[in-house]
């Protein structure tokens, strides 16, 4: 059996670390909840990985992976599972995460998540690799929800309804990104909030915010589409769900993503307390709701 997550050991709100934050990190020690981890980045950098460890000693770490394909219909790379498997017991992380998505094939590492159709075939393969995965690392695994901008006309079920079910079969939990429901629901055009009202509270281990870009939509004359860079600040319709995802399922983990034009790490951590305001200050209102 999965090893049961210290999901609530911080409710507070961490920051992805990147590559050049590192030496800052470890020289400065800033004031930082928790900092997030791609595995992927240290496996083949031993300098990088030995920082890791000082760090680890000091903040708690967050281990999300990008290359354990998931949605693979070749498998999982199990040497490349058993590397992240190492690195997890090195660091022993409060959450351990990964996409909803593909990117291997035939033992080929593409540089895109790459999208699934949602139905009965792609739920048995997920459900069989989710179990893989968490018998391999002995921890709770949380899936994180995709940046969608196009949808396979043979899905039968929605993102929400098949992440749900993912849950149910597996004991996994969910990482929920609440920028990626934000852009895929205004590309894809459906509700972000009925997005959200059709996940289980108790399903959600972790959150995610990130920035996107708006791009003019070839297909669609006038039309735009949201991509999801992680190279800005979080746009303000995102803090609005994000509003609205924490008096939905409460106060979780929350993470500043930001992957490319990389700021100062202050201005990381500057979002993190933002998300921490506002995640104040909607848990308040909905308990003071609750208490009538
Ligand atoms: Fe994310």
């Amino acid at each position: 059996m999965q090893q049961t997550p210290r999901r609530h050991a911080s409710l507070a709100s961490g920051v992805g670390l990147r590559l050049p934050h590192i030496a800052e990190v470890v020289a400065t020690r800033p004031q930082a909840a928790w900092f997030e981890i791609h595995p992927e980045n240290f496996l083949a950098n031993p300098h990088a990985a030995e920082l890791l460890g000082e760090i680890a000693r000091h903040y708690p770490i967050s281990v999300h992976t990008v290359g354990v394909s998931i949605g693979s219909a070749g498998g999982i790379d199990r040497a490349h599972l058993a590397r992240v498997a190492r690195l997890i017991d090195a660091v022993d992380p409060i959450l351990v995460s990964g996409h909803l998505a593909w990117s291997t094939h035939a033992g080929e590492y593409l540089n895109d998540l790459l999208p699934l159709p949602y139905d009965a075939n792609t739920l048995a393969v997920l459900a069989r690799h989710v179990d893989e995965v968490q018998q391999a690392l002995g921890r709770t695994y949380l899936v994180e929800n995709p940046s969608s901008y196009l949808g396979f006309a043979g899905s039968t079920m929605t993102e929400f309804a098949f992440l749900s079910t993912l849950v149910e079969r597996t004991g996994c939990q969910l990482l929920c990104d609440v920028s990626n429901v934000y852009l895929s629901s205004h590309n894809m055009g459906y509700d972000a909030r009925a997005y959200l009202d059709g996940l289980t509270a108790d399903a959600i281990g972790e959150l995610h915010l990130g920035g996107f870009t708006r791009e003019a939509d070839e297909a669609t004359p006038g039309g735009d589409v949201l991509i999801d860079t992680h190279a800005t600040r979080v746009a303000d319709a995102a803090w609005e769900l994000y509003a609205y995802a924490i008096r939905r399922f409460g106060r979780r983990p929350t993470l500043i993503e930001w992957d490319n034009d990389i700021p100062a790490l202050a201005t990381l951590l500057d979002e993190a307390r933002r998300a921490e305001r506002i995640a104040e200050s909607a848990s308040d209102l909905e308990a003071s709701r609750a208490a009538g």
